[in-house]
């Protein structure tokens, strides 16, 4: 098969077959296509698109670049969730343990935060002791013993993914539908989901700007699951303000407890965690309707029954659950506001960048984080401030933290008029 014709018939918008998209992805992988080429047909696709046969093509070629996960020894549906990403994002925390108190496994494999989003693995990371690399043994082990497990990625799953996604990062084809959908999905269905739901985070601080744009992600990734057998669910959830009320790592993780343990929440981030597990227990068929799933769900917060089970996850992963009780840093620093009025708009992802200035975050794959750092809001949209208001707390380890105040102050944005407030879930897509 002839690369240049591949890539000329991708220019002139025209419909690859299955074979020739193997032929690349599989010389890509194997390294007798080089970057050149491959470059040149992802910008091809990021012009011209990819049908949804050809997006379900790619996915499989990409599933099978490397190894997958069997977890058919669990005997039953296993249910994967994924977001987006966005700012403030502690939703698998909370999940996990409900989705396991109700007899569903719950076996992750998650990201690493990158830039101005968070990752699952390095929140963990905060609590002493928690161990996110088991070998694939023991994590299938922990799974069967207690019904959860969550590590970071590792082996060979998805190697086309690995070298196609930093090729897209440094020849500006990253966001493309068509490549974002089947790069998201071939590491879910590698690491052994049967069905999948979507928290596709819409905002001013997700990937996805706007509900058109998320929309189409959505249906691209449904798709994709309907072709390949595995049944996916979309939540549109709003990320247009910090998701609850903290940023960081180790504060995340004790807003997840306070949520469990406590029943203390922000609204949005119990609405969208309950709207996510909601919709991975009716996959799971352990629900007949959505209204019955969120019932089930909304019982194992209350009765202490998911915070119980968090409480085992950690404890199977090594981790002392007590270690994040409190916030180890130099300093928290209250942020009093220098305006009034109704809080009607914030740059989100600003704020995650302010707390990637604290070390929450980091900006390459090789920058260390601290888990302590991170920031505290007390306001939501919406809210009636006056001057000298508390709007946010930082907790920090810096001297000098004058550039992360105002770049939070600077973010925020009031009107004199009253801003209603919006449901923090858009729409379901399926
Ligand atoms: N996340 C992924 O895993 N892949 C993409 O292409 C974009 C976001």
């Amino acid at each position: 098969m002839n690369t240049v014709e591949i890539i000329n018939k991708k220019k002139y918008g025209e419909v690859l077959s299955y074979d020739e998209i193997k032929h690349v992805i599989t010389g890509y992988v194997e390294g007798n296509i080089p970057d050149y080429q491959v470059s040149s047909l992802l910008m091809a696709i990021y012009f011209n698109g990819l049908t949804n046969q050809e997006t379900s093509d790619l996915t499989e070629i990409m599933v099978n670049s490397g190894d997958q996960i069997d977890m058919s020894f669990l005997n039953t549906i296993v249910v994967d969730k994924h977001s987006t990403g966005g700012v403030g994002d502690k939703v698998s925390l909370i999940v996990a343990p409900i989705i396991a108190s109700l007899g569903i496994p719950f076996a992750k494999m998650s990201g690493r935060g990158l830039g101005h989003t968070g990752g699952t693995v390095d929140k963990l990371e905060s609590i002493k002791g928690f161990h996110t690399e088991l070998p694939l043994d023991t994590f299938k082990e922990q799974v069967k013993e207690h019904g959860i497990a969550l590590v970071g990625q590792s082996g060979n799953l998805v190697p086309a993914d690995k070298k196609l996604y930093a090729l897209r990062d440094v020849t500006g084809t990253v966001d493309s539908i068509p490549l974002i959908a089947s790069s998201i999905m071939s590491k879910k269905i590698a690491s052994g989901a049967d069905s999948i739901v979507l928290d596709i985070k819409v905002g001013n601080g997700a990937f996805m700007k706007t509900v058109e744009e998320a929309e189409k992600l959505a249906t691209a990734m449904v798709e994709i699951g309907k072709k390949l057998d595995r049944e996916t669910v979309a939540v549109l959830t709003r990320m247009d303000q910090p998701l609850g009320d903290e940023v960081g790592n180790a504060n995340e993780v004790i807003e997840a407890i306070k949520l469990l343990r406590d029943s203390d929440y922000s609204k949005d981030i119990y609405d969208v965690s309950v709207e996510i597990a909601s919709q991975m227990v009716l996959l799971a068929k352990k629900a007949s309707t959505i209204e019955e799933a969120r019932s089930l769900v909304s019982d194992v917060i209350a009765n202490g029954t998911a915070y119980k089970k968090l409480v085992e996850f950690v404890e199977a992963q090594d981790g002392d659950i007590t270690s994040v009780n409190e916030l180890k840093v130099k300093q928290s620093i209250d942020v009093l506001s220098d305006e009034e009025g109704y809080y009607a708009s914030v740059n989100t992802q600003a704020i995650g960048e302010a707390a990637m200035l604290l070390g929450a975050g980091r900006e390459t794959k090789e920058d260390q984080i601290d888990h302590q750092v991170g920031i505290t809001f007390h306001v939501k949209l919406g809210d009636a401030i006056k001057k000298g208001d508390k709007i946010a707390t930082i907790h920090t380890n810096k001297q000098n933290n004058d550039e992360v105040i105002q770049k939070i102050k600077k973010a925020m944005t009031y009107t004199t008029e009253a801003v209603e407030s919006k449901d923090s879930v858009i729409k379901i897509i399926k």
